[in-house]
């Protein structure tokens, strides 16, 4: 946390209480925009671009500056002028009186796009007067010790007439003290933003805004959220969310507001509306696409044992090269790198391929993977697997906690070490632990353990 005992500036306050981290952002963008540059904060949805924006307009505002903030939204993007009217409404006394300064022509031009009237002259003539009042606008309220900062919350939604005024007065402003923050979405899996940058003036700097490491993430759901999130909770929260404090923030209250809370090792709840999130991507996968990335997510995170194409073929994928190149080309998968690593573009569409599929599936999956074995059976039965385990059923009825927790790690294809570091306990305990459990199933390998799960004879 902050403090401001140790001479460390107050956290700022984003539009839902103090910010966590982005200090080096807040300040690199602040400056430019304290010399009267624009900054471009660019990142996917729910990364944080408006909770800095809020943070950098209300700064700006306490530094003296003129800010004029605007929101567009998807909506209503295409009323004309919504932005212009939006940033009208917030102008003070000497901002109306400059209004009332404009030579007629532009006042008129100006009246006729705020209120949806005709222009009172030819269309061309209207459009050249109105951005000619826009500039003149800024020219008469931007002043050195008091600068105007435009601060534009997804850019992506400007209504275009708004647009089009704001790329004329860019190209206009460059020795006038005028700043403009503005923020953009991009695809949660990238994406280029030239064209956005070049609207705003030159030399603008896009700043994209990155994912939240651990602690700070784990800070921000402890301040907002007033249930506890168990630890290893939280690692799964951080690795399912990639550092996006939205999907962070969604994927904890399902876990605390939940009846039972995941045990390590389970998956993470996984809220409706960050499904929709991924199914957005992952819609137009084929339906094998989709059964070998199932089989590639089962695997996510797991380190040594994150599947290769050439593992997911021994799994009884034999189209996995057609597929995966599927997946890269709808973004889904990164380009293959030399190890053969099948990796996400983001880490929740793994988590959401998870949740999406049956258990049965699940299953199927595991099994195929783990043994590295004939195609996934569809003749596996409900009820048996990892719930089997936990239950205590069947076959696992002699195995104490520890034991079924540990054996529930290996149907997710954990290796010692990973399942020892998601129990905290050490590499050791888990062998001495798997020797017990071969033990009292009878067992002598993990693969007829997970066979034994998924309800097939070991
Ligand atoms: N650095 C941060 N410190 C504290 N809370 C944050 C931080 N970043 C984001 N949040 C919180 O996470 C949530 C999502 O942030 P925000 O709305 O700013 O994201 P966004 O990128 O603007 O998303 P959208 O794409 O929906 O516009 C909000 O509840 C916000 O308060
Ligand atoms: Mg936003």
């Amino acid at each position: 946390m902050l403090d401001t005992a140790d001479g460390r500036p107050p956290p700022e306050l984003g539009a839902e209480g103090p910010l966590v981290g982005r200090t080096e952002l807040l300040a690199r963008a602040g400056d430019r925009l304290r010399r009267g540059r624009a900054v471009l904060l660019s990142g996917p949805v729910g990364i944080g671009r408006t909770a800095l924006l809020e943070a950098l307009a209300d700064r700006a505002d306490r530094d003296g500056a003129l800010v004029l903030r605007c929101a567009p939204a998807r909506a209503e993007s295409r009323l004309p002028f919504l932005a212009l009217i939006d940033l009208y409404d917030q102008l003070d006394e000497s901002g109306l009186a400059a209004v009332d300064a404009l030579p007629a022509a532009q006042r008129a031009a100006l009246d006729a796009a705020l209120t949806g009237g005709p222009p009172a002259v030819s269309r061309r003539q209207g459009e050249l007067a109105l951005r000619l009042a826009v500039l003149s606008l800024l020219r008469a309220l931007a002043r050195p010790g008091r600068p105007v900062v435009l601060a534009i919350d997804d850019l992506q939604w400007l209504d275009r007439p708004s647009a089009e005024l704001l790329a004329f007065a860019a190209r206009r402003v460059r020795r006038l003290p005028v700043g403009v923050v503005a923020t953009v979405r991009t695809p949660l899996t990238g994406g280029d933003v030239a064209l956005h940058l070049r609207a705003l003036p030159q030399p603008a700097e896009e700043l994209p805004v990155e994912p939240l490491e651990f602690g700070r993430l784990a800070e921000l759901l402890g301040r907002r959220l007033a249930a506890g999130v168990p630890g290893w909770a939280l690692r799964e929260i951080h690795r399912t969310s990639g550092g996006n404090p939205h999907f962070a923030l969604e994927l904890a209250r399902a876990v605390a507001g939940g009846r039972a809370v995941p045990r390590p090792g389970e998956p993470l709840p996984m809220p409706a509306h960050l499904r929709a999130e991924a199914r957005r991507l992952l819609g137009p996968l084929s339906p094998g696409a989709r059964e070998t990335l199932l089989l590639a997510s089962l695997g996510v995170g797991l380190g040594p044992a994150s599947p290769t194409v050439d593992s997911l073929r021994a799994a009884g994928r034999p189209r996995a090269v057609v597929e995966v190149a599927e997946a890269v080309r709808l973004r889904v998968v990164e380009p293959p790198a030399e190890d053969g690593v099948v990796r996400f573009t983001h880490p929740l569409l793994p988590a959401a391929l998870r949740a999406e599929a049956s258990q049965d599936q699940r299953l199927a999956a595991l099994t195929a993977l783990t043994a590295g074995a004939a195609r996934p059976s569809p003749a596996i039965q409900p009820a048996r697997g990892r719930d089997a385990v936990g239950g205590g059923g069947g076959p696992f009825a002699a195995l104490a906690e520890m034991e079924r927790r540990v054996v529930g790690l290996v149907t997710e294809g954990g290796t010692n070490r990973e399942i020892a570091a998601r129990l905290c306990v050490s590499v050791k305990t888990v062998e001495a632990t798997l020797t017990r459990v071969y033990r009292k199933l009878g067992v002598r390998s993990r693969v007829d353990v997970v066979r034994l799960a998924a309800g097939a004879p070991a």
